[in-house]
Formats: C-alpha cells, structure tokens, sequence
C-alpha cells in the first residue's frame, strides 16, 4: 500500500512537470522561470487549537478596546496591505526600528528583564526560542507584554530551529535525502510544524537549501545532499509542509530558507570560512534551491555566514536584490544569521556599526539577528539623511505582512493547556518509525542480511548499541533521550526469544591527547563503559555480531567541521578486535555526514549506514536487519576513498584532459557515488532507448534479477556535451522512479526530455536549451552505465 502510494506520488511529479513541458512551445526561447515541480500531496490535517472568534475575544480584551473602536489594522477583514499602511502610519521610527530588530529569549535573570524593558518599549519585533521547554506558557508571558503593553499592540514573532522535528525527533535531513521522497519528508515538515507551533513557534529557520559538497563540513546533517535538482524537490515538499495553504492555521508556521547563499562552499570544510563561487556554479548549483523555496511561497530567508568573493551575504546586494526581489520577486522579509550583520566589522567589510546597518539593510537584509546594529545606530543614520526612511518602511512592511498573514494579531497566544497533547502523537511516532527505515542505506551485504528471526544469540557492541541521545542528531529540537527507543531495545523487541548481549567496548571519544590536537566534545553515555576485550567475550559466544559505531551527534552541525573522518576514539580497534574472531559482523554506522569506510568495509560483512535516525531508531533499524522491510536509501552525497579527494561530488566538471586529472597515488573516484544503495534483490538495467516525439523520451528495461520483491530508485542523468555558456558537468540528476518488481519482472521506466530536463540557468538567471548533442543515462546511480546519445 505504501509502496502504492509513493509511485502515486512520484507519478504526479512526473505528469506536473509533462504539464509545465508542454506550455512550453519553444525549446531555444530563454525564459525567466523554471520549476522542478513536486506533486500537490496529502490531506494534511488540521487541528484547531482555539476558535477564532475566541481569540478574537482574548485580543480585544488584552487591548481593552471593543470593536467598534478598532483601529484598521487590527479589522482582520481588511486586506494585509491596508492593514500594514495603516499600522506603519502610526509607528515612530524607533518602533519600526524595533520591529527589524529580533533578539534571544532565553530563560531567566537580568536577560529577561531587559527583554521585557525591549518589548514593551517596542524596540524588538522577534525573538529566537531559547526558553528551553516546549511549554509554551513563558513565550507568552512575553508576548503578552507585547500586545497588552507596548504601545501598539503588535505581536511579537517567534522562530526556532525546528530542523527534522520538534519533540517527535526524525532522521536528520541528510538521512531523509536518501530516501528519495520529498513526499514523506512533506509528511514529516506538517508534524513538525504541528509540535512547533503548539510549543509557541510561528517561524521556523528551515529547511536549508545549502549543497552539500564537502563531508568535513558539519553541517552537511542539516542538508539534502549534492545534488540541486534532488534538494529543491526536498525544499519545495519542506516549504509546503511547514506552511500549508494557510499560515494563519494553527498548526502551520513560517518556513525560512537558509543560508542565503553559498554557505557550504566553506573553503576546506570550515564552518564560517569564506567561499569562491562564481556566477555560473552559483546559478546552477547554489541558488536552485533557493529559487524552488521562493516558488513554493517560503515566508523568509535567511542570510549566510560566508562572504562571497570578499562581500559578506548579509550585505550582498546583488543576490538579495537583484536576484530575490527583482527576479525572483520574493516578497517575504530576509533575516541575517546570528550576529551576520556585525560579523560584516570582523570580516573586513564594514568600518563600524552604522556601516554594517547601512550595506546590510540596503542590500535587502531586513530582520538583524541577535545583533542589534539595525537598533543602535539607524535611527540616527535615518535622521541625519544618510539611509532613507523609504528602505526602512520597505522592511517593516516585509515583517508586519508576515506577522498578519501568520494571524499574530489575532492569535498571539499558543494555547499552553493543549501542547502536551500534540506532543508525539501516534501518527508522528510511526512516521518517525518509516522515516528512519526509508533513510537507511545499505552500502555492503556479502548475503548476510536479512537476519533469521530463529538466530540463538547475538551481540549488539560498540558505543552507539543502547545510547539514547546519540540518536538524536544535531539540532534536535526538543527532543529528548527519553523518547528514543535504542538499537539494542529495538532488536530484543524484534526477536525476544534471542538471547542479546549489549557490550559497549569502548567509548565514542577517547580523552584528548595531551597535545591537544583533537577537541573532544561533550556525550551523553547511557552505556556503561567496558572494554574492548569485554566485547571480544561477548563476540566468541554469539553468533552474529552487530556493531553500532559512527561519530558524536555534537561533531555534526553547525561549528562541527571534522579534518579525519574516520570512526572515532578506538572504534576502529574494537571492530578489529571483534573481527578476529571470525563471527559474522554488521556494521550499523550512525553519523551526520559520509564518513571514511575503507577500513570498517574491510572488517565489516554487511554496512548499513543509518545517519542520526531519531527517535525510532532501533525500531526502524531492527525492521531493516531482520528483513520486514528491505532497505531502500540511496546516498544523496558521495563517499569518499579518502579525505585528500575532498571536495568530491559527482556532479564535477570534466575537463580537458579527462583521465589525467586523478592523484599519483589515488582515484579521484569515490568510494560510493552519490545514488548508490543496496537492497535485498539485484537489479539489471537495459541499455538506454530514446522515441522521438514532442517531447522526445528515454527509457530503459529494468529487471529485478533477484530472488526477493524489491525496490529500486531508477535515476535520470544528462551530459550536455557543448554548452557555449561554459561548459556543463559530467553528469546531471534530472529525474528519478522508484519501482517496485516481483522476481523475474521487468518494467520499462520512461522519462520525457523535456526543457526542464535538458536546461540550465545562464549567468543573468534563464533558464536555457541549447541545440544540441546530450549524453542520456538511465542508471542505478551516477557515474556508471552507458549513455544514450541524444541530438535536441
Ligand atoms: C545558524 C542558523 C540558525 C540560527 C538561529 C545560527 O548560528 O547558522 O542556521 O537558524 O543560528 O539559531
């Protein structure tokens, strides 16, 4: 059934985007606008957590005003842009200045008065989330001064980081990247926003449209991979799952796309470090996914920490106002990242304070983040004719239209009596279950997966075998250890008749040389600490060995860049040890990003790599290795042979001397390329046939040549093989199918050729065809099989 239902989905992708092709008359005509389109999916469920007409009662009440008596912008029934006139009319500057301003609610002490002082002096619009809980009742302590005491009532807009899931903790965006089904991760943003916005979130800061190109950077966890067709599918789906039809629902919040733009291109894999991306990759590769969040109709964006080519993003005109409002004509409002406007002074940007406000708002920077240059020093900068009044009253506009199209003003309380009740529903805990077994990847099997349920005994060893809170991933949101049930818990559940034995071996992280060379974070350990001759024991008495290792969840994310990525501490020894004696190992690897596997592959039978998989791990993982579901995740981010390849993605350019460019001592080839994956069947695919037709197609024969039914993801690539914009890369995903096969069946899986499938954006942003010669794959994965030869 469910099977059923993501072809369904991937069907309607597929007769959307035949739709658009076909409005398309000519091939050779540049155009402006370009989607890769996903399906209108799901009933999405809507639960009202207060009637409007008793909020409404609640607002005139706390604004002691009856109705006769209300100014137009609070007369619901009026147009928001009559509503936001008639309200910026009545604001002083400092109240506007106020409102692009947002600052940091967290918990307690002198922080909190001065918040309150900020709010009912109007001075602040927005606030970061940092109250701890996901009660909501403190958040609305501070909104009520907000509407009760501050002179005009306007609500206050709270964001928080609700990255994959608030208190029911899904697998990390990477992870559900390789499943290949922006439907389900749709799925996943509507339970989301429903915890979000019961906690007292309106905003929240994602989904993050950053490509992912190097593993050292931590926060490829928080992306969709390498590959920009395959992430704006993933933003698009994430956009409408948070936001709905209708922000204003009480369940629905703001989506914000971030980081605007480039920030993953950190040169070495560094967190914050600057980037070098020139207009063309910046077009095709950067900015896709961004354009795809605009289309869906994302609230707000968010700025970048890197600075492009020298210029900070935050005070990057070009991209934030030619490129957002000009072309794209994206009338949300953009926030900076955390103190990005006055990181523009360290940079080597901006002299000072007031310059940073002047380039960052002028450049299209709307809401400052957590520093407050916009509230010191614009203000005299507006009165002393340098920044005109105009640009500010633009960006208060942005805002006051998203804080009435979310419905704050006449519902700014989140009902802190029903929270509790929306917390880890049923639905949200089984979707948590499918999601992770969906993002599991199986990248080795020598035959011994699935496991036999009749199996006598088994070990479970390693650091990560019964831990709660590594499952977590980063930004976990309010998750908490407590809700994750283990990969031992979910295999004694599996199998309760097998005798289990749970041995740590060794911790995650090992103490820091006395060098200091290696920073050791902070884990949460739930095992107790044994050794690695402990789990030797426990190997030579059991008969198949299951080892669950990976890397910290806290050296994923963000300011976690990793220089080696091999396991760490002395996990490599334990799987060493445990292979010595000869029992049949599994390796279970949790991380936040491609690891090194050369060596564990060595040791290790059967690999499934499982990422940070959230609250249901062991369940979903459990269901995998004991084959009532097969794995069905294909990598959306390659692996690397070695970290000296890095950046290593495949959608690279070629270049003139192909075959020439790898090292003296190394492929440049990875280890597993992006698409790959394994299941419990095999499958061969037919060479590549194309028809011709308005639009032509390609297709290929797919066979299931296993003994099991199976699943595979049936991949669409394209070589443009001359391009006079410059040159186009190797290889480009523009299509995929999933298809399910009995043993023995094959199916025929067809593509059309259409302009979406074929362009790419030319510096001034077209979207372009060029006739021509393209190369066609139909492939299990990139960089394998043999292409079509096509001519357009
Ligand atoms: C991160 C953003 C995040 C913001 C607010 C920043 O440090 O880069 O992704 O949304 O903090 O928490």
């Amino acid at each position: 059934m469910k099977t059923l239902r993501w072809w369904t989905l991937l069907r309607e992708a597929e007769d959307i985007r035949k739709s658009i092709g076909r409005q398309q008359q000519s091939s050779r005509r540049p155009r402006r606008s370009m989607e890769w389109s996903l399906p209108q999916s799901f009933t999405e469920r809507r639960r009202s957590l207060l009637s409007e007409a008793v909020v409404y009662g609640i607002v005139l009440a706390l604004s002691s005003l009856s109705a006769h008596e209300l100014p137009l912008y609070r007369d619901s029934a009026r147009p928001i842009a009559e509503r936001t006139d008639d309200l910026l009319a009545r604001m002083t500057l400092a109240e506007k200045i106020g409102q692009l301003t947002q600052g940091v609610a967290r918990p307690g002490g002198s922080e909190m008065t001065a918040s309150i002082e900020l709010i009912r002096s109007g001075r602040v619009g927005s606030y970061i989330l940092e109250l701890g809980l996901d009660d909501p009742t403190a958040r609305n302590k501070l909104q009520e001064v907000a509407i009760k005491e501050s002179r005009l009532g306007i609500p206050l807009i709270f964001g928080f980081d609700t990255i994959h899931g608030l208190r029911t903790v899904f697998p990390i965006p990477l992870a559900i990247s390789c499943a290949w089904d922006p439907g389900l991760f749709q799925e996943l943003q509507v339970i989301a926003a429903r915890e979000s916005r019961a906690a007292g979130i309106d905003w929240v800061f994602g989904p993050l449209c950053d490509l992912a190109r190097d593993p050292r950077w931590g926060r490829v966890a928080e992306t969709f991979g390498e590959d920009p067709y395959l992430a704006s599918l993933y933003v698009t789906a994430g956009v409408r799952g948070l936001q709905g039809e209708d922000l204003s629902q009480p369940d629905r919040v703001a989506a914000c796309l971030k980081h605007f733009v480039g920030y993953s291109a950190a040169i070495g894999g560094r967190d914050y470090n600057h980037t070098e991306i020139p207009v063309l990759a910046m077009r095709n590769f950067f900015l896709p996914a961004f354009y795809a969040g605009v289309r869906a109709g994302a609230a707000t964006i968010m700025t970048a920490f890197n600075a492009n080519d020298g210029i900070p993003s935050s005070t990057n005109r070009y991209l934030l106002t030619q490129v957002l409002r000009t072309e794209w004509k994206f009338s949300g409002f953009v926030v900076s990242d955390w103190e990005a406007v006055a990181e523009t002074i360290p940079w080597g940007f901006a002299a000072d304070e007031g310059s940073a406000a002047q380039t960052a708002l002028e450049a299209g920077t709307d809401m400052e983040m957590v520093s407050a240059t916009y509230r010191d020093t614009l203000a005299n900068q507006v009165s002393a004719g340098r920044i005109s009044q105009m640009i500010v009253d633009q960006s208060v506009r942005r805002v006051l239209a998203t804080k009435f199209k979310l419905g704050l003003f006449e519902r700014p309380l989140a009902e802190a009596s029903a929270f509790r009740s929306v917390m880890l529903q049923t639905d949200a805990v089984n979707l948590a279950r499918t999601a992770a077994s969906r993002s599991c990847v199986l990248l080795k099997n020598d035959g011994l997966l699935p496991l036999a349920k009749s199996l006598k005994r088994i070990a479970v060893l390693g650091p990560l075998a019964d831990d709660r809170d590594e499952m977590l991933g980063s930004w976990s949101g309010h998750g908490r250890a407590t809700d994750v049930v283990t990969l031992a818990e979910g295999i004694r559940t599996k199998v309760p008749e097998t005798e289990v034995e749970v041995v740590s071996g060794c911790p995650l992280l090992e103490p820091p040389p006395t060098d200091g060379e290696v920073l050791v974070a902070e884990t949460a350990m739930t095992t107790p600490i044994s050794t690695i001759d402990d789990a030797v024991r426990a190997a030579s008495a059991v008969d198949v060995c299951i080892l669950a290792l990976g890397e910290p969840r806290a050296w994923s994310g963000e300011n976690s860049s990793r220089a080696h990525l091999g396991l760490t501490g002395r996990q490599q020894d334990l799987l060493e040890a445990v292979a010595k004696t000869g029992k049949p190992i599994i390796v279970v690897l949790f991380c936040g990003r491609p690891l090194q596997l050369r060596a564990v592959l060595d040791q290790a039978d059967a690999l499934l790599v499982a990422w940070h998989p959230g609250i249901q791990a062991g369940n979903a993982i459990a269901d995998l290795l004991f084959g009532d579901l097969a794995p069905a995740g294909r990598l959306t981010m390659s692996f690397p042979l070695d970290v000296g390849q890095l950046p290593l993605y495949y959608n690279r350019y070629r270049t003139g001397k192909p075959g020439v460019t790898n090292y003296r001592d190394l492929t440049g080839d990875p280890l597993f390329p992006f698409g790959f994956g394994l299941t419990y069947t095999s499958f061969a695919f037919g060479p590549v046939e194309l028809s011709s037709g308005k639009p032509a197609s390609a297709s290929a024969l797919v066979t299931n040549t296993g003994t099991r039914d199976g699943e595979e993801v049936v991949q669409l690539y394209i070589r443009d093989t001359a391009c006079s914009e410059g040159a186009r890369p190797q290889q480009e995903l523009r299509g995929f199918q999933r298809v399910t096969l009995r043993p023995g069946e094959s199916r025929s899986v067809r593509f059309e050729l259409t302009d979406e499938v074929l362009g790419f954006f030319s510096r001034d942003g077209d979207w372009r065809v060029e006739p021509g010669s393209f190369q066609i794959w139909i492939a299990p994965r990139a960089e394998t099989g043999n292409p079509a030869n096509y001519e357009h």
